[in-house]
């Protein structure tokens, strides 16, 4: 038998603090989830330790059914993405699926590296999982360079990636026979920054097999620059349009509609210069 490991110690330890915090606040939170899971939303994203898929949209367990990987990378014969995504659409009939990156995705820079040939002998397995983003890199690389800052082609790479990924998931068996059946099921792309902790949309979403024909091809999405929103600029955008129906005496004084505090006391300093 092992010697004991405090390290691991430490995890029980805390899993037994959180155990008890929940129990205090609802005692009755783990025998609900015991009997049941009804989460309405599926989440594909990147296996990076620091993209915590509850954490980051503040959901608790049993409200996000979840799907993991490096690079959140779509395979057509991924057997887990495939069973998972059947039975969060078909069971739990969960009605948006959301592709999930991040800036700074270790798996496209190593995706990156490949594609430039910097990788020399040292090819492993993840080099062959992260082929289909090595391929991005290759057919998009020029459209990418052209792409004005402040967005690093390593950032534009990472929303290019999630773009193509809720593609190929929109075209597989599974979503292509739920949206024939009539089921209302959304595939979202967003993008979410480990520098500041805020999701971005990307403002692409896809309800059926026609909008997944209908897309514009990928170099397109590079050539429209289009910039990726989080709440904070939701909000801004929200209140400053507010601000100029009320500076015309057509609705209620500005800040009434923006309750998210993010305006004036949330740490978005940057988007709120730029606002003003
Ligand atoms: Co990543």
């Amino acid at each position: 038998m092992a010697p004991p490991d405090t390290v691991l110690d430490e995890l029980f330890d805390k899993n037994l603090a959180w155990a008890n915090a929940k129990n205090e606040k609802d005692p009755t939170f783990f025998r609900r989830l015991a009997e049941q899971q009804a989460p309405r939303f599926l989440w594909v994203g990147c296996s990076d330790s620091r993209v915590p898929a509850n954490d980051v949209v503040g959901l608790d367990p049993g409200e996000l059914f979840v799907h993991r990987n490096i690079a959140n990378v779509v395979h057509s014969s991924d057997m887990n993405l495939l069973a998972v995504l059947e039975f969060a659409v078909e069971v739990l009939r969960v009605r948006h699926v959301i592709v999930c990156g991040h800036y700074g995705c270790g798996g496209v820079k190593r995706a990156v590296e490949n594609a430039e040939g910097r990788l020399g002998e040292g090819h492993t397995l993840v080099d062959h999982w992260l082929a289909p983003v090595v391929d991005l890199c290759i057919r998009h690389r020029a459209a990418i360079d052209r792409t004005a800052a402040p967005a690093t082609p390593l950032d534009k790479l990472c929303e290019l990636n999630v773009s193509l990924q809720m593609r190929r998931l929109a075209a597989t068996p599974v979503l292509k026979t739920a949206w024939a059946r009539g089921l209302d099921v959304t595939v979202h792309g967003w993008i979410y920054g480990i520098g500041d902790g805020l999701l971005r949309d990307l403002g692409t979403t896809l309800s059926s097999s026609e909008e997944l024909a209908a897309l514009p091809p990928l170099d397109d999405l590079l050539a429209t620059p289009h910039e990726p929103m989080s709440a904070a600029r939701l909000h801004a955008v929200a209140a400053f349009l507010e601000m100029e129906l009320a500076d015309m005496g057509a609705i209620a004084p500005f800040g009434s509609a923006c309750t998210c505090g993010a305006w004036d006391n949330g740490p978005f300093g940057a988007e709120r210069e730029e606002m003003e």
